[in-house]
């Protein structure tokens, strides 16, 4: 029987990836919503939506009154639910729409309507941006100047009814309105190339802004644009001095409305920032203090006139899309000891990326100094040579105040241990008590979508390593490492570890502004960079290395891939036919062994160089098939078949070259096989016998891994797709070296760049390039949701519309479970094993379909609730054989058991 309400809804409404987001200027932002069911009662498995409709209105009056007049999508007969373009009016700069969804069921019944979401326009015109650049044109007397303190003053004659702010800079900023800071971003506006585009954030700043006199003000710092960036001890990449822009967007309650800015009228001066650089760290002196010096009636007649700066039009100042650097958790400190030098070092037990919140009081001009470290050296002290030229050190002069709060405001560090010195103990005590440091996690804000846990402490501690290596690394950039004189956007690193990110995090927006950074970088040639951005000053890296370029085409494919995100792969599309052809051009014979670049190969292996041609033709390919997936995709089909055919081409030149009549590949490393197999490169006889290969090797050395950075995150799955999940378990179940368990045994609480950083017999590898949080080895993570968990992308399913349910168990396991909450909602599946059976749950969200793999030699033991499998709603048996058995289900939650021996 019919019901008139659908156990169907709507929920969490997203433009371009974001809640509710403000400062969107793309004409037709993409609208996505997930739909719930009311509850997940049998009788509601197999929930579709049959069709939809957006209403999107310019108040939230007209859009409960049902007058959508922005835009009306009427009925639309589709299941689509993820990055649909808008089509209505073209909203104007600082314009707010509002919107809401209602979708019919897969009886045609319509839901109740969605919560009202909404987005506010950011600039949509550049000839809307009425502000000037301006800078401070105080004397910089060192290589670390003062940070500036800017302020304006406007007076706002109407009743207001809404103020936006819309700021960014040349460097890094943070903003103020009438005394009071501006939103909780750090770092604003992040990295990007400078010489070409920055991007300004939006802040509501209504309820800072009053009729009559307001002033508004920025600190601003040098950041990425004019201070120390990467390991050669160079500053003022971009340029001299930072910049400034900014303007207010004010509303009038009698709907009139101005645009008020930085100009001529500003004035700045410095205060206790005496200097503030990502790599050295802050000096902070709290004597300087300059009161309110944001607030409407500061007297800043001793502040010196700003002066208007030369920027080039062609820098595009644009919407910022990617998540803001915010502090996102406090870690109290767990011990605190002296060391011999007499300073006091702080354990906060996690390392990871940020600052330190210090409190503490004592005499005017005490100078307390705060460094970090990852680790520390035997007789207790920092351990910092590891990270070469960058200070990392925090110093701050008291101001007397009897209990001051200090936190640096324009840098940011790696480490898990805190030393202070100078710290002014109270009488009595002998160590400062442990509430004087906080540790504040510093990162791109993004969501956390994934969780895993299983019955093996390692496992659970190893999967914790990878999310702190991905939470300590992806700041603005996905950055290499954050604790050294480095920081820059490696690309192989990134491309072998997005597919274990997208899984931990919702990274759309993030990756999406990182492919751009990327996209800004390419060379003229066509090609890719080792890394991004890549600042003008830093030409060595522009003949993009093999595994480091290919990030361009592995990234967006990727992001396609999990995100349902063809807007992406539209987008840079011929960005990435440059690159192709640019390798074409360069190898016509199709094995890639010119324009190398720096050509790092399997970088970090163990004991296993993997030829360097061999990789960067399978790397070659591994572009062409994916160009030809990207263009299928897009529709190009001629492209398509054009790369198909370099694929089937540069494959038989990998196999002439590279591969043995028995299966042996040149150079015989784990990498080799790996990439050959993950890559398709084989036909299945030389598959079965590089597998065999790779098998043998792992065992000869005591069942060890020797891949490096490249190798490593297609280790496991390809050993699992050959049948050798018992192998993929045994090196994820080592502790001896090299293996992940081997650094954790060690106390490791982040992924390790090397697999010997430091070992029993050695002690701390070469501090040149010795980083204790690098994500690169942590690709595994992949495999632990894709295989040990079971949660996959089914090869027909971007955006995991379409899933794969097949969990690999292990006997060294009882159980293990996992979820992914993808844009199409929450997934999960949980397993079981023990007395003969296996007990496995997973859910399907509504409007999606997975194939699920049942693991078990006796398909007639297949039980779903209780009853057999085959006969339970939303469950449609395929096939098995003697390995497992094949279900399709409909959405909604599952309770298989079978035998399990
Ligand atoms: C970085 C790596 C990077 C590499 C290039 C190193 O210094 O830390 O992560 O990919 O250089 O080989």
């Amino acid at each position: 029987m019919r019901s008139n309400i659908s156990p169907l809804l709507p929920f969490d409404l997203r433009v371009e990836y974001k809640a509710n987001p403000l400062g969107i200027d793309t004409i037709t932002p993409r609208l996505s919503w997930k739909l719930g069911v009311s509850d997940d009662d049998a009788a509601h498995r197999g929930q579709m939506q049959f069709a939809y409709q957006i209403v999107v209105a310019s108040t939230p009056a007209k859009l409960a009154a049902g007058d959508a007049d922005l835009w009306d999508s009427g009925k639309i007969f589709s299941n689509s639910t993820v990055n649909i373009s808008y089509e209505g009016r073209t909203l104007s700069s600082g314009q707010t729409a509002y919107w809401q969804v209602v979708a019919w069921d897969r009886d045609d019944v319509a839901t109740a309507p969605s919560e009202m979401a909404f987005w506010q326009a950011g600039i949509m015109d550049q000839s809307d941006w009425r502000a000037e650049w301006i800078h401070a044109p105080l004397p910089r007397y060192t290589d670390l100047p003062a940070a500036a303190y800017m302020r304006g003053v406007v007076e706002l004659k109407g009743v207001l009814s809404k103020a936006t702010l819309f700021a960014t800079a040349l460097g890094v900023y943070e903003p103020y309105v009438n005394g009071t800071r501006v939103g909780d971003a750090f770092l604003a506006p992040g990295w990007t190339d400078y010489s070409k585009r920055v991007a300004y954030q939006t802040y509501d700043v209504t309820s800072l802004v009053n009729t009559g006199s307001n002033a508004i003000g920025a600190i601003l710092g040098d950041g990425w644009y004019a201070g120390y960036v990467g390991f050669q001890k160079q500053r003022e990449l971009y340029g001299d001095r930072p910049h400034f822009l900014a303007q207010v967007l004010v509303e009038y309650t009698d709907r009139t409305s101005e645009m008020v800015g930085t100009d001529g009228s500003w004035t700045t001066s410095y205060g206790p920032i005496q200097y503030s650089d990502l790599l050295q760290g802050e000096l902070f002196d709290a004597r300087l203090n300059l009161g309110d010096w944001s607030g409407p009636d500061y007297d800043a007649s001793s502040w010196t006139p700003v002066a208007m700066s030369k920027v080039s039009p062609d820098i595009r100042v644009v919407a910022d899309v990617a998540p803001a650097v915010r502090i996102t958790e406090r870690i109290a400190a767990i011990s605190v000891t002296e060391a011999p030098t007499g300073s006091f070092i702080f354990d906060l037990g996690q390392n990871f990326s940020g600052i330190v919140e210090l409190k503490a009081s004592g005499p005017a001009g005490t100078m307390v100094r705060i460094r970090h470290a990852e680790m520390l050296n035997t007789d207790g002290t920092l351990y910092v040579t590891n990270i070469r030229a960058a200070k990392a050190t925090d110093t701050y002069i008291l101001s007397g105040a009897s209990e001051e709060i200090l936190c640096p405001t324009f840098t940011f560090h790696g480490f898990r241990y805190v030393e202070l010195t100078g710290y002014p103990l109270a009488a009595g005590q002998a160590l400062p008590p442990l509430d004087t440091v906080t540790g504040c996690v510093l990162e791109s804000d993004t969501e956390a979508t994934g969780s895993f846990e299983c019955s093996h402490p390692m496992v659970n501690q190893l999967w914790t390593n990878v999310l702190w290596g991905q939470r300590g690394n992806f700041l603005s950039v996905p950055t290499d490492c954050p604790q050294r004189d480095e920081r820059l956007g490696w690309m192989a690193d990134a491309q072998i570890f997005i597919r274990t990110a997208t899984y931990n995090r919702n990274i759309a927006s993030f990756m999406t502004k990182w492919m751009q950074d990327v996209v800004d970088a390419q060379m003229p040639s066509g090609s890719f960079t080792d890394f991004a951005p890549k600042p003008a000053k830093f030409p060595w890296c522009e003949f993009g290395a093999p595994a480091w370029a290919d990030a361009g085409v592995i990234v967006p494919w990727t992001l396609s891939q999990v995100y349902g995100d063809k807007e992406i792969l539209r987008k840079h599309y011929d960005s990435l036919r440059r690159y192709f052809d640019y390798l074409v051009e360069t190898n016509p014979e199709l094995l890639w062994t010119k324009n190398m670049g720096n050509n790092y190969g399997d970088w970090l292996s163990i004991d296993a160089d993997t030829d360097k041609e061999l990789l960067a033709t399978a790397y070659f390919a591994h572009d062409a098939s994916l160009m030809t997936q990207i263009a299928f995709r897009l529709g190009e089909i001629e492209d398509a078949e054009r790369y198909q055919k370099f694929f089937a081409e540069i494959k038989a030149e990998f196999v002439r070259a590279y591969v043995e009549r028995d299966g042996q590949l040149k150079g015989h490393t784990q990498a080799a096989y790996v990439v050959a197999l993950r890559f398709d490169l084989l036909d299945d006889v030389h598959r079965a016998l590089a597998v065999k290969h790779l098998v043998k090797d792992i065992k000869a050395r005591g069942t060890h891994l020797s891949t490096g950075f490249v190798g490593v995150g297609y280790l496991c799955p390809v050993l699992s797709d050959a049948g050798y999940d018992d192998v993929a378990y045994s090196l994820l179940l080592n502790d001896t070296f090299p293996s992940w368990g081997y650094s954790i045994k060690h106390g490791a609480t982040t992924i390790w760049e090397r697999w010997d950083g430091w070992t029993d017999t050695k002690g701390f590898q070469t501090a040149d390039m010795n980083s204790f949080n690098h994500y690169s080895l942590g690709s595994v993570g992949e495999w632990l949701y894709r295989y040990v968990a079971g949660i996959d992308l089914h090869p027909s399913g971007a955006g995991f519309e379409t899933i794969l349910l097949q969990p690999r168990p292990d006997k060294r396991l009882s159980f293990a479970k996992g979820s992914f909450d993808s844009v199409h909602g929450l997934i999960q599946s949980e397993w079981r094993i023990g007395d003969g059976q296996i007990a496995w749950s997973v859910t399907v969200p509504p409007n999606t379909t997975a194939t699920a793999i049942v693991p078990t030699t006796n398909e007639d033991s297949v039980m779903e609730g209780g009853r057999p499998a085959s006969s339970a709603p939303g469950i449609h048996f395929e096939h098995s054989n003697e390995r497992e058995v094949v279900f399709t289900l409909r959405s909604g939650t599952y309770r298989f058991t079978a035998a399990y021996d």
